[in-house]
C-alpha cells in the first residue's frame, strides 16, 4: 500500500536525524541563536507527526551533544529551558498520538529539573505503542562506547562475564544506551554539512545517509517523505553483491 510516493509495506524502522542549522538560520534573519532553536521545535513537532503518520517505529533526534556543553552558557541555558517547556507542552500530543518518549545519553549531566521532567514524561508514555521518539541528550558515540567498555570491564572483573570469548557484537550493543532500539536504517543531517559529528557511530554501520542543505527550522514533512521514498529505491547490500540481494528477494 502507498501513501504518496511512500511504500508502506517496506518502511524504514528507525530514522535518526542530526538537526543542524538552527543557529545559522536565525543569524541569517538577524536574530539570536535561541530564536533558531525555538523555531526548530516546530520542525520537531511536524517531523514527529509525519513519522507517526506513516508508521515509522523509531525516530531519534540529536538534540544536545556532549560537545554542546562547550557552547556559551546562555545558549545552553536557553536550550535546556526550551526542552523543559516542550516536554511539558507536548505531553498531551504524545498521549493523543500514542508516542512513547525515550532518551539516550549521559542524562545525569542534565540539570536536575530537566532530567526530572524528562523521566516523568518517559514514565507517563511508557505504555504507548506507536512511534518511539528518542531524544539524544548529552549524547556522543565516543562517550557511549567508552562507558560501555568500562561497564564490560567491570562485569569481567566481577565475574558476571566469565569468558571474554563470549563478548560479541550483540553483547557490545547491549551495553550501549541504545540497547533495545534497532539500528537506524536512515541517518539524515540538515544544515549543509557532510559529517557525522559523533552520532550513533556503532549503530549507523549500515545506515543510508542523506544530507540536505535545508536548515532544520525550514525542513518540511515533504522533504522528509521524499527522503523515505528515495531510501526505498536504494539497494542495501550489507556487504553482499547485488545478485545475492536480488536472489534472496525472489
Ligand atoms: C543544532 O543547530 C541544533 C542544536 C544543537 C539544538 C537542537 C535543539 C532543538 C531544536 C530543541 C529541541 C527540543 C526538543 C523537544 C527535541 P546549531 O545550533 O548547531 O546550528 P548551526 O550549525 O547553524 O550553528
Amino acid at each position: 500500500m502507498y501513501k504518496g510516493n511512500i511504500n508502506l509495506d517496506i518502511l524504514p524502522e528507525h530514522i535518526a536525524i542530526v538537526m543542524d542549522g538552527n543557529g545559522r538560520w536565525a543569524k541569517q534573519k538577524g536574530f539570536d541563536r535561541i530564536f533558531g532553536h525555538t523555531n526548530g521545535i516546530n520542525t520537531v513537532r511536524q517531523i514527529t507527526e509525519a513519522a507517526a503518520e506513516v508508521g515509522i517505529k523509531y525516530l531519534t533526534l540529536y538534540t544536545f551533544s556532549t560537545e554542546n556543553w562547550n557552547r556559551p552558557q546562555e545558549e545552553i541555558h536557553g536550550i535546556m529551558k526550551l526542552l523543559v517547556e516542550s516536554i511539558e507542552k507536548e505531553s498531551e500530543t504524545f498521549r493523543k498520538n500514542n508516542v512513547r518518549l525515550l532518551a539516550i545519553g549521559d542524562l545525569l549531566r542534565l540539570p536536575e529539573d530537566v532530567n526530572k521532567k524528562l523521566q516523568t514524561c518517559i514514565a507517563e508514555t511508557s505504555s504507548n505503542t506507536g512511534l518511539s521518539l528518542v531524544l539524544a541528550l548529552s549524547y556522543s558515540s565516543r562517550w557511549e562506547i567508552t562507558n560501555a567498555i568500562k561497564n564490560i570491564a567491570k562485569d569481567c572483573l566481577s565475574g558476571k562475564i566469565d569468558d571474554i570469548g563470549l563478548i560479541d557484537e550483540t553483547v557490545i550493543s547491549d551495553y550501549l544506551t541504545t540497547r533495545n532500539i534497532p539500528d537506524p536504517d536512515i541517518v539524515i543531517r540538515t544544515g549543509g554539512d557532510i559529517r557525522i559529528s559523533n552520532f550513533l557511530l556503532w549503530q549507523a554501520a549500515y545506515a543510508e545517509f542523506f544530507f540536505t542543505k535545508t536548515y532544520w527550522p525550514e525542513f518540511t514533512k515533504d522533504e522528509f517523505f521524499r527522503i523515505i521514498s528515495e531510501f526505498q529505491n536504494r539497494e542495501r547490500r550489507f556487504g553482499k553483491t547485488s545478485e545475492q540481494i536480488k536472489s534472496t528477494k525472489n
